[in-house]
């Protein structure tokens, strides 16, 4: 079944999402920034003109949903006899899903064998998806965004997100490769198959002859994404800051310095944290803890198999009396929150950054991503700082949200902050300056007070 919004496309006879030019004549130029987060339950796109139209920014519309248009559900329908794939379901398709942990996890682990004899691994998948992406993005621009473009020559730029604590060499290149993979695989004449995704080789993404300068293709750590529009607003402040990206299947805990504006803003990140904490994980775990404690607290099986038993005389007494405040400090998820980010903390203050500022005026924090408004990681944040002031009065958090929608971004319908990283991505790479690690452990006598408080939470690694 063909989306609604290819449909119309085809309808209007607009320029085919494989190309990459509103016309080959065209000679003054202007540059086009595709942002790309490949979120584990959705992914967001978000185009940018830096340049031009002063800083005009677009979520594409790809979403299945009406009220969620700007939220494309990161899965793949495949055929096993063709090998074609789509973003959207079509006859005979088999779906793919939790891409984005299986990538990271695993890339080339085989997931099938194509009637051809092909063996297709994770990230073949993973190129597919984004080339079907970036696809259906042209398209979009092509047939809405032709009276500010069209007489331009385009010059393309991606950035691709990545979880923090995978921003090291190993995982920059093979996240690299498959967005230069994607593009190419998008832009090929031959179809977005899962055969031609495998074909695609890393030199082969290198080749001259494509139509985006590898230069132009980066990837940025999803939480620097986010505090991009703080750093470029008047409210920003210098110097040590804390982000947890609460998405829906990973919590993403960074400390990051902001560096003095020089005409570029500069981010480097010092500490950083992946554990898979997320909203959804946090719903599964929650509903796991609140089916045992019923069952321990009503004894089920033995009810049934008692007809002496003085049954309930009224409806609420079947209702599970459980101890919220309990129930919450005991439970191992909440736990495993409170050590994942306890410990980025703890060691900014006590390795990398003691020295920082922001431990005398007040950290800021940053509470960000879809699974914010779950209580759980604000009730962490709350103890995590009680605890802080018990041991040690002067140091303050101050934990803020960065909901602010910037000025010329068009993306109405779906709330800011779920598109923050997105936005934030389609800025082009010098904004960020350089965000590589630069950790600066300076040796200071460590306040064994506030060092001994975080042990008494850990009880279980994290795996
Ligand atoms: N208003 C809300 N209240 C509670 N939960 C929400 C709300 N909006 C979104 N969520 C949850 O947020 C999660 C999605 O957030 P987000 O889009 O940031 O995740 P993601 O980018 O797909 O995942 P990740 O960052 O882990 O790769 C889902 O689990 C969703 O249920
Ligand atoms: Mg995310």
């Amino acid at each position: 079944m063909m989306s609604s919004i290819s449909a119309n496309l085809l309808k209007k006879g607009v320029i085919s999402g494989s190309d990459t030019q509103f016309s080959i004549a065209n000679q003054e130029t202007c540059d086009l920034v595709i942002g790309l987060d490949l979120g584990t339950s959705c992914t967001k796109v978000v185009v940018q003109s830096p340049y031009r139209h002063s800083g005009w920014s677009h979520a594409i519309p790809l979403g299945l949903h009406v009220k969620e248009i700007y939220l494309i559900p990161t899965q793949l329908f495949y055929d096993v006899l063709s090998g074609k794939t789509d973003i959207v379901e079509f006859p005979q398709a088999k779906r793919f899903q939790n891409l984005k942990l299986r990538f990271i996890d695993k890339p080339n682990q085989i997931v099938c064998n194509l009637a051809d004899g092909h063996s297709v691994c994770i990230r073949d998948f993973s190129i597919c998806i984004i080339a079907n992406i970036l696809l259906k993005t042209r398209e979009w621009i092509f047939a809405n965004c032709s009276d500010m473009f069209r007489q331009y020559k385009i010059i393309w730029h991606l950035n691709m997100g990545i979880p923090s604590s995978n921003f090291q060499k190993k995982y920059f290149n093979l996240y690299r490769a498959i967005a230069l993979a994607g593009w190419n695989l998008s832009t090929s004449s031959n179809g977005i198959t899962l055969q031609n995704a495998s074909l695609c080789h890393l030199d082969e993404c290198t080749n001259s002859n494509s139509s985006i300068h590898p230069d132009l293709v980066n990837i940025i750590p999803e939480v620097t994404a986010e505090v991009v529009n703080y750093a470029r607003s008047e409210s920003r402040n210098s110097g040590l800051h804390v982000i947890i990206d609460v998405g829906a299947s990973t919590l993403d805990v960074a400390g990051f310095e902001l560096y003095e504006r020089t005409g570029k803003d500069n981010y480097s990140l010092i500490e950083t944290r992946v554990r898979r904490l997320g909203a959804y994980r946090c719903h599964l775990a929650r509903l796991k803890a609140m089916r045992r404690r019923i069952l321990q607290g009503y004894a089920v099986d033995e009810l049934f198999s008692d007809p002496s038993y003085r049954v309930n005389q009224r409806l609420e007494e079947y209702l599970p009396k459980i101890d919220l405040v309990d129930f919450n400090q005991n439970f191992q998820f909440y736990r495993k929150v409170r050590q994942c980010i306890g410990n980025v903390i703890k060691s900014l203050h006590n390795e990398s950054d003691p020295l920082a500022k922001a431990w005398e005026t007040g950290l800021p924090i940053f509470l960000c991503g879809g699974g914010q408004f779950v209580d759980l990681y604000q009730s962490v944040l709350n103890d995590i700082k009680a605890d802080w002031q018990k041991n040690s009065r002067r140091i303050n958090f101050k934990i803020t949200r960065l909901d602010q929608k910037p000025a010329n971004f068009h993306g109405d319908g779906v709330e800011f902050h779920r598109l923050a990283v997105a936005h934030g991505l389609s800025f082009p790479k010098e904004e960020f300056g350089d965000i590589w690690p630069k950790p600066k452990k300076r040796v200071i006598e460590i306040n064994k007070n506030v060092d001994d408080y975080e042990h008494h939470f850990i009880r279980k690694e994290d795996t």
